[in-house]
């Protein structure tokens, strides 16, 4: 095909993102992608919403079949969110052979053994969520590919940029946990429930995402332990401060190699100010690995926001061009079979 055809289902804070990137660069995204492209639709809740983005009313639509059942596109975006209607709309796009992209977390927790149970029976489909994970750092990509020849005795950072966001300022100005809350919501960083990121469970279903990369097993929300950053208080943190330390919510997985056995966790944790994972502040996010032939590496960017989440939407849109000329389906490796849950109490 000398251009592909691209959907979206939502059209909010990352979609707008990706629209605008991809139409005011055109030629020159086409070039670097390695394939013309047109934006031909996108489904939306309320077409009569104002958006950042100028997209044409016949470009616009309010039912998502319109996108997902249309012959001519060839990638569907799914960035509207939520787990039961994304998820039925990804399986709807999967049975039909097409590529889906999405930066939905939560819908790949919940649903990420169907999910790929339906690519396995569908091998003209696939997948691709670079976006899911610490926003604009390329972590999966990194794990399915810079670092496949690796075991990993641990995976910890910091997954979540709306409460990075409130820690740093409430620590650096004394600010109200309703302001910057408010600022985050207004900077485009917090999910529509915004206890999904308070409350810790956005950085659960990225672990969620990380562990399956890493040890090839889904884990559930049940089998971790999660506690969010709602009881922090400005005393906690400068008492870290005093120590030399820094409180952050941090996601980590651990493992006992010998005993295939991991351990997934998300908790407000004191870390040690020599630490450069402590030393990310703001929206920024962190992911520290430590692999057995590359040993330790640390991985920052920016992890939520418009600009650095459809960045990495599009460089899986590249990947999408990559599959479709070459019609081949990118099984993703895991690189422990068989590996199980630790006990929760031995956590
Ligand atoms: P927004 O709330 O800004 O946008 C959601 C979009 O989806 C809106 O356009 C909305 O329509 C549309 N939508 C929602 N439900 C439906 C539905 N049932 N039918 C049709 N359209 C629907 O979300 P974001 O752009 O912030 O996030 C999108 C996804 O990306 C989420 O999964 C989120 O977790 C993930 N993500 C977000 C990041 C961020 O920084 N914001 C970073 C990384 C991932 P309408 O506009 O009419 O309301
Ligand atoms: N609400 C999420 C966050 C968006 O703040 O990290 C990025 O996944």
């Amino acid at each position: 095909k000398s251009k592909y055809k691209i959907g979206f289902l939502g059209m909010g804070t990352v979609a707008q993102g990706v629209w605008r990137h991809l139409e005011e660069n055109h030629s020159e995204m086409s070039r670097r992608l390695g394939a013309d492209y047109e934006l031909s639709l996108a489904c939306v809740r309320s077409i009569a919403k104002k958006r950042g983005v100028d997209i044409p009313a016949e470009k616009l639509t309010e039912n998502p079949d319109d996108v997902v059942l249309n012959p001519e596109i060839d990638i569907v975006c799914e960035l509207m969110g939520g787990v039961d209607e994304a998820f039925k709309l990804v399986k709807k796009a999967i049975e039909l052979g097409k590529i889906v992209i999405t930066a939905n977390k939560a819908m790949l927790c919940e649903k990420g053994a169907e999910i790929f149970g339906l690519l396995a029976k569908n091998p003209k489909s696939q997948i691709f969520f670079e976006a899911s994970v610490a926003g604009g750092i390329p972590i999966i990509k990194s794990l399915r590919e810079g670092l496949v020849a690796n075991n990993f005795s641990l995976i910890y950072g910091i997954l979540n940029g709306t409460c990075n966001y409130i820690l740093t300022r409430m620590e650096r100005e004394n600010a109200s946990y309703d302001a910057v809350l408010a600022d985050a919501r207004r900077l485009g960083y917090v999910e529509a429930d915004e206890s999904l990121d308070i409350d810790g469970i956005d950085s659960a279903h990225k672990a969620a995402v990380l562990a399956y990369l890493a040890y090839g097993r889904w884990v559930k929300l049940s089998e971790m332990i999660v506690t969010g950053i709602r009881d922090i208080r400005l005393e906690d943190m400068i008492w870290a401060r005093e120590f030399n330390y820094r409180i952050k919510l941090l996601a980590s997985i651990k493992s006992d190699t010998a005993a295939k056995k991991i351990s997934v966790a998300v908790y407000p944790a004191l870390l040690s100010l020599s630490d450069v994972v402590a030393n990310v502040n703001e929206v920024f996010n962190a992911v520290a690995l430590e692999g057995d032939l590359v040993g330790r590496t640390v991985h920052i960017g920016r992890g939520a926001g418009q600009n650095a989440t459809a960045s990495a939407v599009i460089s899986d849109i590249a990947d999408a061009f990559k599959a479709l000329n070459s019609n081949s389906q990118y099984v993703p490796h895991s690189v422990q079979n068989g590996v199980e849950m630790m006990p929760l109490k031995d956590i």
